[in-house]
């Protein structure tokens, strides 16, 4: 498939059936590509490079070395699923990298969002290249690319101020070229949603909600600190776990917290108990460009701010963002 224009005859892909159909013809594609050479992705354990691991673990097997790289602002429990998912049942050629202090020692101090973003990115290829020089033999990257990134490409800036970078991955060096393996760039998100359920990936796997690539490193506003961080992640999954248990994580198209570097005075055990707020924010969208608030049930929010506080080392409060896009973005950084 390496035509990135999709043929108006290419048919929606929306039952088990189509994916399977998708899936032989791409296992034969990637194996007629790729030969007994070794592939080199990514996986962030995101919907998309998991849909292409499972894929291309199907062709070729342990020729596709994935690798992991935790930059430590992962939510709870992402790292520890691409393991068990790929390193385990399905027996992937996993390099995990465990790149948390690396990443929290370079971000200290730093509160800027894009210098922030700058070197979370930065970051990522370093390690990434200096994995892909220790493999012999590594002919082909493959790619996560979808759809939505070949149009977005072709479309033109409008020459209005930029307002984020949201670039994670850039160019490797140039001494280390790949050809290219983009198995899915011809499909739309919810193409790869069913594929990858036809592969067998876990459902929450499959349906997760879109997580930033600088991931928790925006929501713990301006300079991280550990414990802040931690804070984040612990009343990330506390908001996560209530909106499944509640229905909302298929119906919600983003919701997650954001913990800003300020502390307010509470009380608890009869005393004076200083501590961050953590910002709740819930949106629905359909291109990111804009997007609404989901009117969350009050008796739910009670429940979540309950949690939180009670569970959460440092936090002493719950607010609820209630600001649509435009005229706040849907990350806070
Ligand atoms: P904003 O905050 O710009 O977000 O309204 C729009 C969508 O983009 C995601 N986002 C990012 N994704 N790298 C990413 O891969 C980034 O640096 C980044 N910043 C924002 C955000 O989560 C939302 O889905």
């Amino acid at each position: 498939m390496s035509s990135n224009v999709r043929p108006e005859s290419m048919e929606r892909i929306t039952t088990p059936e189509l994916a399977n159909a998708f899936i032989n013809e791409q296992v034969k594609e990637i194996q007629a590509q790729v030969g007994n050479k070794k592939v080199l992705l990514a996986l962030s354990g995101g919907v998309d490079s998991s849909v292409v691991a499972a894929l291309l673990i199907k062709a070729i097997g342990r020729q596709l070395v994935c690798v992991h790289v935790n930059h430590g602002l992962m939510r709870k429990g992402e790292s520890e699923q691409v393991i068990e998912v790929f390193g385990k049942q399905l027996d992937a050629n996993l390099v995990y990298i465990d790149a948390t202090d690396r990443y929290l020692d370079k971000l200290a101090g730093v509160s800027d969002p894009e210098r922030k973003r700058k070197i979370i990115g930065e970051e990522f290829i370093r390690i990434f290249e200096e994995e892909a020089r220790k493999l012999e033999g590594v002919d082909f990257l493959a790619q996560g690319t979808i759809y939505p990134d070949i149009l977005e490409s072709f479309k033109q800036a409008e020459g209005k101020k930029a307002v984020k970078s949201h670039h994670n991955v850039g160019g490797l060096p140039e001494d280390l070229q790949f050809e290219l393996v983009e198995p899915i760039k011809l499909l739309f998100k919810d193409e790869v949603r069913v594929v990858g359920k036809a592969l067998g990936l876990p459902a929450e796997m499959v349906d997760r909600q879109p997580f930033p690539g600088p991931g928790l490193g925006v929501r713990c506003l301006g300079a991280i600190t550990r414990d802040r961080l931690h804070a984040l992640r612990e009343a990330d999954a506390i908001l996560r776990e209530e909106f499944s248990i509640a229905g909302l994580n298929l119906k919600v198209w983003q919701y997650f917290v954001v913990i800003p570097d300020i502390k307010s005075v509470g009380v608890k055990d009869e005393s004076r108990y200083e501590g961050w707020p953590a910002i709740i924010r819930a949106i629905n969208t359909k291109d990111a460009m804009t997007a609404t608030i989901e009117e969350i049930p009050y008796a739910l929010l009670h429940k979540i701010t309950a949690r939180i506080t009670s569970e959460v080392e440092g936090i002493n409060r719950v607010l609820y963002d209630l600001t649509p896009k435009p005229v706040g973005t849907i990350e806070w950084e």
